[in-house]
């Protein structure tokens, strides 16, 4: 079972997957989580020069590239291993991150970056994506009073991060079998009790014990 969490910055995904991790323990599925681009020794080099806010010389297209690069690298070494055993993968953003930022946000052809991601991830697909959806303003808002590090990517215009926003909507639109879309815009217990239900139904439909 493969869950990946998508949104805009600051949307809360990182502390919903912590408290979503341990409720699915209680329930005796082991668990393993992870978080893009990093997750792998390679994958965490790879990072440091994506966020580094001195790297403002950045071309979309190495930036594309860099994202697909630690990607492959956690396919291989991380998730296919620990799906192979039966676990359920919780991961932090994932191919559906690089759609909505390099495609829709700088506005890169889509089917190029979609073929890209295939070659990226060995066409490695999510069972489930949670999108945690919120206002792109409200997110930069969040982020910048100090919900964890302001990064290069940050840093690009309030326009990029509303056409992430609407491609994320868009994506949502195509493939509705596999998305579920949750207002982050809510207490966090909340949008987690939220969260618990949706994965729930879906482990007891697909995955009975
Ligand atoms: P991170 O600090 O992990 O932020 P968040 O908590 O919002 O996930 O930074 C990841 C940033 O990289 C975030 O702005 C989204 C962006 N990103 C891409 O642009 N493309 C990608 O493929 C991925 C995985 C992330």
């Amino acid at each position: 079972m493969f869950i990946t969490f998508e949104g805009p910055d600051g949307s809360g995904k990182t502390l919903q997957i912590r408290l979503l991790a341990k409720f699915l323990r209680t329930k005796d599925y082991i668990v393993f989580t992870a978080r893009e681009p990093g997750g792998t020794e390679i994958g965490d080099q790879v990072r440091n020069i994506l966020m580094d806010m001195k790297n403002t010389a950045m071309h979309p297209r190495t930036e594309t590239l860099l994202f697909c690069a630690a990607r492959a690298q956690i396919v291989e070494e991380i998730i296919k291993p620990h799906l192979k055993k039966g676990e359920v993968v919780l991961l932090d953003r994932y191919a559906d991150s690089t759609m909505a930022y390099q495609g829709y946000g700088h506005q890169n052809d889509l089917d190029l970056i979609r073929r890209l991601l295939d070659f990226a991830t060995g066409r490695l697909k999510p069972d489930l994506t949670l999108l945690l959806d919120l206002d792109p303003d409200e997110g930069l808002r969040r982020r910048q009073q100090g919900g964890g590090e302001w990064n290069r990517m940050d840093a690009y215009q309030l326009a990029l991060h509303q056409r992430v926003h609407a491609g994320y909507l868009e994506m949502a639109k195509q493939e509705p079998e596999r998305w579920r879309i949750v207002n982050a815009n809510q207490p966090p217990d909340v949008v987690q009790s939220l969260l618990r239900k949706i994965v729930s139904e879906y482990l007891t439909h697909n995955y009975p014990k």
